[in-house]
């Protein structure tokens, strides 16, 4: 049977900011459409655009979010369609809420000390977070609960791109056959 016949999937990706969720989903993302998958990628800062618009960074705001992702990404999966989430996600139990309730998701903890997501700073946010410039803001003045048992956990600052490209697709089809 092919993929696009059977449920779909989730890859659910939880880490601190700068840890490397998004480059590790597009990555996943651009692999699994060169095989010809059908497969979506719901980013954090694009769902914020649109779908979260206007949610802060509050616990509240925070599961909303989350909540909004998992409600889309099952009905994608329901279709066949591989769902690649890309979100902080910090809290542990309400990420164990929504994976419980999709289809064949598996949880990657993409993780990275602070310090070197700190150097890393893609978007500039630490050096403003660390100077009081936002407040709330993961891993220096809000909460960052580390997954349990994740399926997945990539060390993004000990592993290149491709490695972690490669444990990724090693899961997916571990799980495949398991599944
Ligand atoms: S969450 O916690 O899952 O709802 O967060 P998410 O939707 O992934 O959005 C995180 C992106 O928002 C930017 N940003 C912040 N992140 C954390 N804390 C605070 N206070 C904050 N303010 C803005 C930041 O760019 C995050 O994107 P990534 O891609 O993780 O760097
Ligand atoms: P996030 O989506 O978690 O905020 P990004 O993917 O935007 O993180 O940024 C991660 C940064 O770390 C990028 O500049 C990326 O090139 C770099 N990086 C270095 N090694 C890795 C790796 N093994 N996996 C993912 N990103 C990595």
């Amino acid at each position: 049977m092919s993929r696009a016949e059977t449920a779909g999937r989730v890859v659910w990706f939880t880490g601190l900011s700068g840890a490397g969720k998004s480059t590790l989903a597009s990555a996943l993302h651009a692999e699994l459409l060169r095989r010809g998958e059908r497969v979506e990628l719901l980013d954090g800062d694009a769902v914020r655009e649109n779908l979260s618009k206007g949610l802060g960074f509050s616990k509240a705001d925070r599961d909303t979010n989350v909540r909004r992702i998992a409600f889309v990404a099952g009905l994608l999966a329901r279709h066949g369609v591989t769902v690649l989430v890309s979100a902080i996600s910090p809290y542990r139990d309400t990420r164990d809420a929504v994976l419980s309730e999709l289809p064949n998701a598996s949880e990657v903890f993409v993780d990275a000390p602070l310090a070197v997501v700190t150097e890393r700073d893609v978007k500039g946010l630490y050096l403003k977070a660390l100077a009081g410039e936002i407040a709330h803001f993961t891993g220096v003045s809000d909460p960052y609960e580390a997954p349990l048992t994740p399926a997945l956990h990539l060390r993004t600052d000990l592993k290149s791109v491709d490695d972690c490209l490669s444990d990724l697709l090693s899961l997916l089809e571990v799980r495949d056959v398991a599944h």
